[in-house]
């Protein structure tokens, strides 16, 4: 039995017990009807952006408290759809009391079925109840809340809601075979909204399928965020240049590098099954004939694959929590623990600190993250320049459209001002 609600039930708790939500769909969404995939993934990313808010909400209608996870899950779904989706609400609660007994016992549909009701005749008294919990109002586990707060006083709640946003679709033109506005005209005269952002980015709104956009086969454009388009030209390479991208996979700032000189490139990551992804970036993206070598290895342990020749430019993706790209990965916050900072923060140390001698006199090291968590950025890039008295901090300047604090990107909410997720940039000149 297909019921879209029971499968996003399902996906939504795999989550919770630690699975991705990409994983946890590939499992468990129906793979045969597309509309039906489509509208399981609908539901489960949107219960989890939601999902802080939902399950108070869902507590605090059940009489008593839920016994069954998977129940919780469901409701959550529902709840979701009632708040946010397009159905009528009885098509709802219908489908979510069929839902119960796939994924409960049976006695379950009645409980459901009283619940969404209730919430339905005292939707506001019950939603004015719950959000007097911070994690129900704005829907991030509350170590996160307390972390951006304390690191952003000023512009906190604006982090979070834009953590909470629908992102659009953006895609990165590809110079070597387009041109940004070339790309605009021509999904605008198939019928697709688009509309340019930056220097090289398209949005397309609303999201659909890339491969059915005209010019995906023959590598017109890489998707890609808005904020992660400016990482490729602060590296600022040259043609000739001998350039490391040392946290590549899957390949979309390599490509970007490749697509802005003719320089020599070294894509590592220590992560092989991700690296071949790069390979297929950069054939989709007809870069096959330049210098790009795939290398898998571990940046923090260059004497494994360094041929001792330095580094004109150095990229540092850095692994991070992510934190700045929620909106686009709405589970990440769920299965993100307050001690992964810490974990992220020594990892970006030990890759920097072994990466940085790698750097010719006078090259350059830029240092990415997408996170908007400061342990990972402005003091990571502080203790950074601290530690290496020949590191120079380059101040780096952004488009005036582009709402940023420093080297901090900060992710935008829906509709506000240039669209992108949180990103932070830090340029060292090796003196
Ligand atoms: C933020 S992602 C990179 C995204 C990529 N730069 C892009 O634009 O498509 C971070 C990458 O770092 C890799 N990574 C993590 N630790 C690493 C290490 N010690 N050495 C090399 N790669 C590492 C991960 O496998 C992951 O692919």
């Amino acid at each position: 039995v297909h019921n879209e609600q029971a499968l996003a039930a399902r996906a939504v708790l795999d989550v919770l017990r630690g699975t991705t939500l990409a994983d946890a769909l590939g499992s468990s969404a129906p793979s045969d009807p597309r509309q039906g995939r489509a509208f399981v993934q609908e539901l489960a990313y949107g219960t989890l952006r939601h999902f802080g808010t939902l399950r108070a909400i869902a507590r605090d209608l059940a009489a008593r408290p839920f016994t069954d996870p998977a129940l919780e899950a469901l409701v959550a779904v529902a709840l979701y759809q009632l708040d946010h989706g397009r159905s009528p609400a009885f098509a709802v609660v219908d489908r979510a009391v069929d839902a119960a007994s796939l994924v409960a016992r049976p006695a379950a549909k009645r409980m459901v079925n009283a619940m969404l009701r209730r919430y339905l005749r005292e939707r506001d008294a019950v939603r004015a109840h719950a959000m007097r919990d911070p994690v129900a109002r704005y829907s991030h586990p509350r170590w996160w809340i307390d972390r951006v707060r304390r690191d952003w006083p000023d512009r906190w709640q604006r982090i979070l809601a834009a953590g909470n946003s629908r992102p659009p679709l953006t895609l990165r033109a590809n110079v070597r075979v387009t041109e940004r506005d070339a790309l605009v005209a021509r999904l605008t005269a198939d019928g697709i909204a688009a509309s340019a952002i930056g220097a090289t980015g398209v949005i397309v709104e609303p999201p659909r399928p890339v491969t059915s956009l005209p010019g995906f086969a023959e590598g017109a454009f890489a998707v890609q965020d808005a904020g992660a388009q400016l990482a490729a030209p602060l590296v600022d390479a040259g043609d000739g240049m001998r350039v490391l991208d040392a946290c590549a996979a899957p390949g979309g700032k390599t490509t970007h590098l490749a697509e802005l000189a003719d320089c020599a490139i070294v894509a590592l990551d220590r992560d092989v099954a991700r690296l071949s992804r790069v390979r297929d970036n950069v054939e989709r993206l007809r870069h096959s004939g330049r210098d790009i070598a795939i290398v898998v290895g571990d940046a923090a342990d260059p004497d494994a694959w360094w041929d001792r020749r330095a580094f004109d430019r150095i990229l540092v993706d850095a692994p991070c929590t992510a934190s700045g790209i929620v909106r686009r990965r709405p589970d990440a916050k769920w299965l993100r623990r307050l001690a992964d900072v810490e974990t992220a923060v020594a990892e970006q140390v030990r890759i920097l600190d072994s990466l940085w001698p790698l750097v010719a006199r006078g090259g350059k090291l830029v240092y990415a993250t997408c996170s908007v968590f400061v342990a990972e950025n402005e003091a990571q890039a502080e203790a950074f320049a601290g530690r290496h008295h020949d590191a120079l901090r380059e101040t780096l300047t952004f488009a005036p459209e582009i709402d940023a604090i420093g080297g901090q990107l900060l992710p935008s909410a829906e509709g506000g001002g240039q669209n992108q997720d949180g990103f932070f940039y830090a340029r060292f000149r090796k003196a």
